[in-house]
């Protein structure tokens, strides 16, 4: 009988339990009260008495070597499935993880440009709100209700509170600035705005721009010719011609929109330029007195000037993007062509 049981302890210690079937074999076959050590106990009462008590105790060493067995690979697939194995062998032949190096989109280029333009010549970066009430995207701005220059502007309304709009520009950020503080004001103010437009490649219903303001004593038109002037050198290149034409604006008065000479064509014509030989890049103006008053400004002490340039326009002659979608499509092929992040 110890014969027999030298060989069940052997079989016991080698027996694999690897997998949920293995350990219910194994149980089967060595732990269950079917099982051969169960069988043995049962053949210990025909045993000689003699005998008995060395044979039970090397019994007993088997049946606790199978309970054991059994209970460690119980634990040990258990926790194999719950996931918290031992961790996933390292290949350490694989490549290591590429630092990619991500680039500057090139609105954030240009309007880093402009900040830094604007800043050597004493402009500080002013910000405001893109939800924004009627006040401060119109009535401020010498849009009175319904007059009818609100309609050069496509605006989103929010339907339960037509007070609530999407900011149609930058302007906004004039009035905020000039009702909370005192002149001399010389800032600067990128941002977003919203139209509701249908997005082509003419066109977005999300776009940026750069608005400017300067209100002093003795501001004059000579002041913005001169600013506008000298920023365009620095943006666009010392040979860039600048163009005032007259226009309109609330806000302004009197009022004109900024052309410079063509940079993809070079002035012979093409569709950028609609074959002018010029592209707009803005409006600009003298402050209007009753903007200036209704921010609590003095219009008979101060006087400012102003102007609102689209950053997507600059983007697009500075490196000849004629599709304005290229700017939110995230299309890595077009974000990977403007250099890395400085
Ligand atoms: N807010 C105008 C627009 O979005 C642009 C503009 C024109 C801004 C003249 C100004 C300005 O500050 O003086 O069309």
């Amino acid at each position: 009988m110890l014969e027999k049981i030298r060989e069940i302890f052997a079989q016991v210690d080698t027996a694999p339990i690897e997998s949920a079937e293995q350990l219910e074999q194994f149980r089967l076959a060595y732990v269950g009260r079917k099982g051969v050590i169960a069988d043995l106990f049962e053949g210990l009462k025909t045993a000689p008495p003699e005998d008995r008590r060395a044979i039970g105790a090397e019994l007993n060493n088997l049946k606790n070597l199978a309970l054991n067995k059994f209970a460690e690979g119980r634990d040990r697939l258990e926790t194999l499935q719950a996931g918290v194995a031992q961790p996933a062998p390292v290949d350490l032949t694989l490549p290591g993880y590429p630092n990619e190096v991500g680039a500057m989109h090139p609105l954030s280029i240009v309007r880093a440009r402009i900040v830094e333009i604007f800043g050597r010549i004493g402009f500080n970066v002013s910000d405001g709100p893109e939800i924004e009430d009627d006040w401060h995207n119109f009535t401020a701005l010498n849009f009175p209700p319904n007059h009818p220059a609100r309609e050069m502007q496509d605006t989103f309304f929010i339907e339960k509170n037509p007070d609530v709009v999407l900011r149609t520009h930058t302007s906004n950020v004039q009035v905020r600035l000039m009702e909370n503080g005192k002149p001399p004001f010389r800032s600067i103010m990128p941002g977003r705005v919203y139209r509701n437009e249908a997005i082509s490649a003419r066109a977005h219903c999300m776009f940026h721009q750069v608005e400017g303001l300067y209100v002093d004593r003795n501001v004059s038109f000579v002041d913005l010719k001169q600013t506008l002037y000298h920023f365009s050198r620095e943006m666009f290149g010392k040979d860039i011609k600048i163009r005032f034409r007259p226009s309109f604006f609330p806000f302004t008065e009197p009022s004109a929109e900024i052309d410079i000479n063509c940079l993809i064509c070079k002035g012979s014509g093409c569709n950028i330029c609609k074959h002018t030989g010029w592209v707009e890049i803005g409006g600009s103006g003298m402050v209007d007195p009753s903007v200036l008053q209704n921010c609590g400004i003095d219009p008979e002490e101060f006087t400012g000037f102003a102007f609102g340039m689209g950053l997507e326009r600059m983007a697009n002659l500075l490196y000849v993007i004629r599709d304005l979608r290229l700017f939110t499509e995230n299309d890595i092929r077009f974000l990977r062509q403007f250099g890395p992040v400085s």
